[in-house]
């Protein structure tokens, strides 16, 4: 019997892979906290002893179906179309899981889903999965890492549904995994023509929506309820696809995992970045 192990929403903030110099002259001397939060998370993915990682990868929209990614393993240089003067020549070299794929897909026939394993090994990368693998060291842990879209055809309703096939799919299929939503919080960048509020670019006052800060109490049925009103304001990136999906698989509303932040709450081009743990013990 598998069992999910541990869960975060983590940053993929591409300016972090930049060198250690240049973050720190983006900061006005200080290097972002995400940095050192990197290395908490991966003491505590370590500590986890996961099977395999699954990412929600906020930058693979899919249209039709929520996709998992089934390839034996995934090798090349990514090279980002988005900001390719700086995010280029990024060597990767990690493994899959594809019998986990398969029974993600399974699980969804069978719970009505929509699910789908894709088992195609040249499927593209993005770097909301490529930046965790470098940045958590996936690849020297040699943890196979599997990788779920964002399905650009659903509400939030269908994000939890899916999280809740591929709960049950860890269950049966024994595995013991670390699920990482890979995303912002507030998600409204800023204007092309912006200046910064505070000369460290990572200070919180340039966030858009400073006020997204939350999830300690693992109050998550609070947060489902105010969902419309209160949060799909905040601009969550991808639609919150990455944070619903996860809670679907931790039990959704009645899921009570409390939030532990390993860093401070950052900017990114105007968008909210943090990384929060959530123990397994606190889900339902
Ligand atoms: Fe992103």
């Amino acid at each position: 019997m598998g069992r999910i192990v541990g869960s975060a929403l983590v940053s993929h903030h591409p300016g972090l892979m930049q060198s250690e110099d240049m973050r720190r002259l983006m900061g006005a001397g200080q290097d972002s906290d995400l940095i050192p939060g990197y290395a908490l998370l991966r003491d505590r993915i370590e500590a986890a002893n996961p099977d395999v990682i699954l990412i929600f990868d906020t930058h693979w929209f899919s249209t039709g179906y929520h996709l998992i990614d089934g390839g034996d393993g995934y090798q090349g240089t990514y090279l980002s179309d988005e900001m390719p003067w700086y995010l280029y020549g990024v060597p990767y070299k990690y493994r899959g899981d594809p019998e986990f794929a398969v029974c993600v897909e399974a699980m969804s026939k069978k719970m009505g889903g929509y699910n789908r394993a894709v088992l195609n090994p040249d499927l593209a990368r993005h770097y909301a999965t490529i930046n965790l693998v470098k940045q958590l060291r996936l690849e020297i842990s040699d943890i196979p890492v599997v990788s779920s879209s964002i399905c650009q055809n659903c509400r939030p309703e269908h994000f939890l549904k899916s999280g809740e096939i591929i709960g049950e799919a860890i269950r049966q299929c024994d595995r013991n995994v670390v699920i990482l939503a890979s995303g912002a919080l507030s998600h409204r960048m800023t204007d092309i023509d912006w200046k910064p509020n505070h000369p460290s670019v990572f200070n919180e006052s340039n966030v858009s929506s400073p006020e997204a800060e939350l999830m300690r109490q693992g109050r998550h049925d609070k947060i489902l309820d105010d969902w419309e009103t209160d949060f799909v304001p905040h601009f969550w990136e991808a639609w919150g696809g990455h944070y619903l999906q996860m809670l679907g698989a931790l039990g959704g509303a009645d899921c009570r995992a409390e939030g532990t932040p390993l860093c401070n709450y950052e900017n990114a081009r105007g968008t909210g970045n943090i990384h929060v743990w959530f123990d397994e013990q606190g889900a339902a």
